[in-house]
């Protein structure tokens, strides 16, 4: 199996990961790399492929900029561009995604190597996986780490207004993508139970997904045993040993009574985190301050006043509440720790004096410090809701309470403190359980046999759009050659000759790819070829080059839409030309699309005339555009990136198919441009008089005796796509 994971946001590298220099590089950027490494260990699996972006910015280290980095033998970070090299946060990318699907599937085409499951992390890579999976005709897995509908509902709750967190956060294009990802993913890991049901429920098809728990590991060579500093103190290294002078040293700042086990708590300075619930118990109870200390680790500060309002008010209220209840020499409420070494010493430290890891927020979604606190053998006390659940289920290393009821967990740290036989029983089975249900290891056992299902089955039960056929992925990666023809005068308007082509199109499908590209739009495209008798087709290039689709118009390519977009301004060229009295907009309103703009000329105006005229207009209005003249009558305004020519160049680059592989054919002014240049171009007999200048162009372009799909074959065979005249006698 070769895997291909997707995490585009944040800073992603192999070694010194960079975990919380910002709000997106967090314990997803973990979660992937560990999962990402882990997975290449197992032989099932041929490679690991994980895509992030590549960035390219003075302001971050020039590794994140680095095409390739090597994980293991079998696993690397491949980064790939879009959206230019500047680092952006998460919620600026939503415009170049479509150009990472682009790009992904370009590297998998040089790579000659198809995933056997593309599998995206969070609702941006979700929308790029779900687009490379679908080309290639495998599955898509997805995982959305955090939902947007869940934090636009606490938005909501602290007042914001749905504008405001559009505006801040593209809180619709998140949410949107993250629906589209749950109704058409073959597979979706979550990590708990809590997850699935309290925030993937909130949306529409959840339902129909196929859920698989599958919780992640821990990082345990941190997280090791606080006995060990008895057992093995030669093999801990001296980051750690560090670590915990600094710790102890800063914890004996506080306490008078140094000997009294410890109870930590350890969270961000967010209400949620339900603090003051915790000081509350501690404050009201004579008992529990004598039994043992409480240390607060709520962030880093330096000054209360420069921080954010709401972190104000929390770290305001413990001091409030700390005097209130007269703490002080019981409670400690350091300024600073680091989460790499001393956070797992402050466990360890905790553990070896008795004492409890307490966390009293309302909701704990996974609770991953339950799980790192347990690794180490400190018992804990947290809410019933949530992922805590699933881990006193496993491993049995704690106590759930009511956390808006402090005496609750007054009562619980008690228990803890006074029972020595439940404290060293919640102990152990911390130890030893993390390892057996929270190790990487255990998750991608898991993760391949749920893998393994969904790759095997022919139709996955939870697809919805079952593409027809090929994917065009896996079809477009195996021709040598693509034929694109016009169809109005140049594919159809002799029928004997077409049925010609045909029979030849069908004797070299395995190689030969056929696509059109043409004035029409798709519906219209889609019928002609029809009534043709043309059943089947690689790609529709319609609207002047202005839309790409792949199959009778069944895939949109997105990648081109949106790379269209920028720069185009109808409404500049409507508003120039309308008023025009030689031009008349095309009366059937379906030609007029996202990326064109027709119109007829007055038969009683000379072409030469009016050009000059329209453009002039168009500079003036400060349109940026592309003007096309087909048969002395049509003007078609397009976006300026636009084109048949352009729109080949781009299939020719996603698909890299060269362009001296692809035969082009045409009679009039809009296959102009697809003819010129590298592709091996044919113009047929019955050309319009405007084809002539092209004797003159660059490039191959061959002026066919025949008329029809007779000068297409008669093209084919010039450049050698197909074998000389044994097909003439092909007809019935
Ligand atoms: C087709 C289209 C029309 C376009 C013309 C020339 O007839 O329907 O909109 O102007 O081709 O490209
Ligand atoms: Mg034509």
């Amino acid at each position: 199996m070769y895997v291909q994971l997707i995490s585009l946001h944040g800073l992603i590298r192999g070694k010194q990961i960079e975990m919380g220099r910002d709000a997106d590089t967090g314990g997803q950027i973990r979660y992937v790399l560990e999962l990402a490494k882990t997975l290449s260990t197992f032989d099932e699996i041929d490679q690991v492929d994980l895509f992030t972006r590549q960035i390219r910015d003075k302001r971050v280290s020039s590794d994140y900029s680095e095409p390739i980095e090597e994980l293991g033998p079998k696993c690397r970070i491949v980064r790939l561009p879009c959206g230019g090299g500047t680092y952006l946060r998460k919620e600026k990318l939503w415009p170049f995604l479509d150009e990472y699907v682009d790009a992904l599937i370009s590297f998998n085409r040089e790579q000659g190597k198809t995933p056997a499951l593309v599998h995206g992390h969070y609702a941006d890579a979700g929308y790029v996986a779900r687009d490379v999976a679908e080309a290639f005709g495998v599955p898509f897995v997805f995982t959305g780490h955090s939902l947007g509908r869940d934090k636009l509902a606490y938005l909501l709750e602290e007042g914001w207004s749905n504008e405001k967190a559009n505006h801040e956060f593209n809180m619709d294009k998140r949410i949107t993508a993250e629906e589209n990802s749950l109704s058409n993913a073959d597979l979706v890991v979550v990590s708990t139970n809590h997850e699935r049901d309290h925030q993937y429920a909130r949306y529409e098809n959840w339902q129909n997904v196929n859920f698989q728990i599958v919780p992640p590991g821990i990082e345990l060579e941190r997280f090791f045993p606080y006995y060990e500093y008895d057992l093995s103190y030669d093999q801990i290294s001296d980051e750690f040993k560090q670590a915990r002078v600094r710790m102890s040293h800063e914890l004996s700042r506080f306490h008078f009574h140094q000997d009294r086990p410890l109870l930590l708590a350890l969270c961000r300075p967010d209400k949620r985190k339900n603090i003051g619930a915790l000081i509350k118990a501690y404050g009201e109870d004579k008992e529990l301050q004598a039994l043992a200390n409480l240390a607060v680790f709520a962030g880093i500060r330096k000054d209360i006043e420069a921080l954010g309002d709401s972190e104000q008010a929390v770290l305001t209220d413990i001091l409030l509440m700390m005097d209130r209840y007269d703490l002080y020499g019981h409670i400690a409420i350091p300024k600073r720790h680091d989460s790499e070494s001393e956070v797992p010493e402050l466990y360890r430290i905790a553990a070896a004096s008795g004492g409890v890891f307490v966390n009293a927020a309302f909701v704990e979604p996974f609770g991953l410090t339950f799980l790192e606190s347990s690794a180490a053998g400190l018992p804990f006390v947290g809410t019933q809701n949530g992922g805590p659940q699933d881990i006193v289920k496993n491993c049995e290393s704690g106590i759930l309470v009511n956390v808006e009821d402090y005496e609750q967990i007054g009562a619980a740290l008690k228990k803890l403190l006074t029972s020595r036989e439940d404290w060293e029983r919640c102990s152990t089975n911390g130890i030893n359980k993390v390892r057996e249900h929270y190790t990487w290891e255990a998750h991608c056992k898991r993760y391949i046999e749920c893998v393994t299902e969904v790759v095997g089955s022919a139709t996955p039960p939870f697809v919805q759009t079952v593409p027809k056929g090929e994917p065009h992925g896996k079809r477009l990666g195996s021709l040598s050659g693509l034929l694109i023809t016009d169809i109005d005068n140049t594919l159809v308007g002799d029928d004997a000759s077409l049925e010609n082509l045909k029979l030849i199109l069908d004797e070299y499908k395995e190689t030969l790819g056929f696509g059109v590209a043409t004035g029409r739009y798709l519906e219209s495209a889609v019928e002609a070829l029809k009534e043709s008798g043309i059943e089947t087709i690689d790609t529709i290039i319609s609207s002047v080059g202005t839309e790409i689709y792949y199959g009778m118009g069944d895939f949109p390519d997105k990648g081109w839409a949106s790379s269209l977009r920028s720069k185009w301004r109808p409404e500049r060229i409507r508003n120039a030309l309308d008023g025009l009295p030689f031009l008349f907009l095309q009366e059937d309103e379906k030609t007029q699309r996202e990326f064109k703009v027709s119109y007829d000329l007055d038969e009683e105006i000379a072409p030469a005339e009016a050009i000059p005229l329209i453009h002039h207009e168009l500079t003036k209005a400060k349109a940026n555009y592309n003007l096309i003249l087909s048969h002395g009558t049509y003007v078609d305004i397009l976006s300026s990136r636009a084109s048949k020519g352009k729109a080949i160049r781009y299939l020719s680059k996603k698909w890299k198919i060269p362009l001296a592989k692809i035969a082009t054919a045409g009679d009039s002014g809009n296959d102009r441009d697809m003819l010129v240049g590298k592709t091996a171009g044919i113009v047929v007999a019955n050309h319009d008089p405007e084809m002539e200048g092209l004797r003159r162009a660059s490039g191959p372009i061959y002026f066919a005796q025949r008329e029809y799909a007779e000068g297409i074959i008669e093209g084919l065979e010039h450049y050698g796509f197909i074998k000389e005249g044994v097909h003439e006698e092909g007809t019935t």
